[in-house]
C-alpha cells in the first residue's frame, strides 16, 4: 500500500494510475477504522481496480463543543488494517493546510435545507463542513466511484445530491450498516461509552426494530414514533430526534408508503451521541 501525505505526490501517483485506464475508487474516512469502514473498502475493491482510502479529521465538520480534539487517532493500526485488506493507496494529509491552504479562503459548500433537519438541527454547520471536506477530496482525487455508509444516511444523501451537480460522472455507492453481534451500529464514538452504557446501547437498534414491527402491522407514523420514543426513554436514552421520512428525506403524512420509508434516530447515552436508522422494506 502506498502511504501519501501530500496532495502533489498523490496527484503524480494518480496520474500514472489513470494512464493505465484504472477505475479509481475513494473511501473517505476519519480513521479509527472498524468493520463498518472496512466493509466499504471491500465494496470499493469489488467495483474498481485501485482503491484510495483517505483519513482526514477536519475541524470544519465539528461544532465548537464537539470532540475534534478527542476524536480517536489510530493511524498505525489503521494502516495495518488497510494493508491487510489490500487497499492500494492511503491518503493521510499531513496537516489541515494540505487540504485547506491558509492563503485560500475556504469556500463552504451549502447543504441547504436538508442540512438543517435531523442531525443538522443540533449540529449547525456540520453538513456544510462535511460537504466542503468531501468536495475537496473529490476534487483532489477525482475518483470514478466513492463509497459511503448507510449509517450516516443524511450524510450520504447530501453527498449524492452534491455530486449530481458538481461531479456528474462520479458513481456513489452506499454500503449497508455494519453492526456488532448485539445489533449496535459500529462507530468510532462507541469507544466513548462506559461499561454500563455499553450494556444499554444495543437497545437503540432493538427499539428501532420494534418500530419496524409496528409499521408492518399497519400502525400510523405518529403512533410508531411515540411508542419507540417511550421505549428509548425507558431504557435510559436521551432522545434527540426520532423521525420517519422517505428515502428522499421528506416527511410523509401519517401513512404514506409510496416511497420506501426510514426510521431515523439520534440519541444520547451520557455524553455520547449515537445515530442509527432502519429502512422499512
Ligand atoms: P467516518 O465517521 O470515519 O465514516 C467514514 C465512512 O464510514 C462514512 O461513509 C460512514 O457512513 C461509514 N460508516 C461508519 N460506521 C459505519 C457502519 N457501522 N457501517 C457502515 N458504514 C459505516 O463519515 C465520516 O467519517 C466523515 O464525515 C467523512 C465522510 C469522511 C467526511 O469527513
Amino acid at each position: 500500500m502506498i502511504f501519501v501525505q501530500s496532495k502533489e505526490e498523490l496527484d503524480d501517483i494518480l496520474k500514472k494510475i489513470r494512464k493505465n485506464s484504472n477505475i479509481i475508487s475513494l473511501v473517505p474516512t476519519m480513521g479509527n477504522l472498524h468493520a463498518g469502514h472496512l466493509s466499504l473498502i471491500k465494496i470499493a475493491k469489488k467495483n474498481s481496480t485501485k482503491v484510495v482510502t483517505s483519513i482526514f479529521i477536519n475541524p470544519l465538520q465539528f461544532g465548537k463543543n464537539e470532540d475534534y480534539n478527542d476524536y480517536p487517532r489510530t493511524i498505525e493500526s489503521d494502516k495495518r488494517k488497510l494493508e491487510k485488506l489490500g487497499c492500494d493507496i492511503l491518503f493521510y494529509p499531513k496537516s489541515n493546510e494540505e487540504i485547506f491552504p491558509k492563503k485560500q479562503k475556504i469556500k463552504l459548500i451549502s447543504s441547504g435545507d436538508v442540512g438543517k433537519i435531523l442531525c443538522g438541527r443540533k449540529r449547525p454547520g456540520h453538513f456544510d463542513g462535511v460537504l466542503t471536506v468531501v468536495y475537496k477530496l473529490f476534487s483532489i482525487i477525482k475518483p470514478n466511484l466513492a463509497v459511503f455508509g448507510a449509517k450516516d444516511y443524511q450524510q450520504q444523501f447530501l453527498i449524492r445530491k452534491m455530486s449530481i451537480n458538481l461531479f456528474p460522472d462520479l458513481k456513489i455507492i452506499t454500503g449497508k450498516i455494519i453492526r456488532d453481534r448485539l445489533g449496535l451500529a459500529l462507530s468510532s464514538r462507541n469507544n466513548y461509552l462506559s461499561y454500563k452504557e455499553k450494556q444499554i446501547a444495543p437497545f437503540f437498534f432493538k427499539s428501532l426494530q420494534s418500530g419496524y414491527e409496528l409499521y408492518k402491522t399497519g400502525k400510523n407514523f405518529p403512533y410508531i414514533i411515540e411508542k419507540v420514543k417511550n421505549l428509548l426513554i425507558s431504557e435510559g436514552f436521551d432522545v434527540d430526534y426520532l423521525e420517519i421520512r422517505n428515502t428522499e428525506l421528506k416527511l410523509t403524512n401519517f401513512q404514506n408508503r409510496d416511497l420506501k420509508n426510514i426510521l431515523l434516530g439520534s440519541v444520547k447515552l451520557g455524553e455520547t451521541r449515537l445515530i442509527d436508522n432502519i429502512e422499512f422494506n
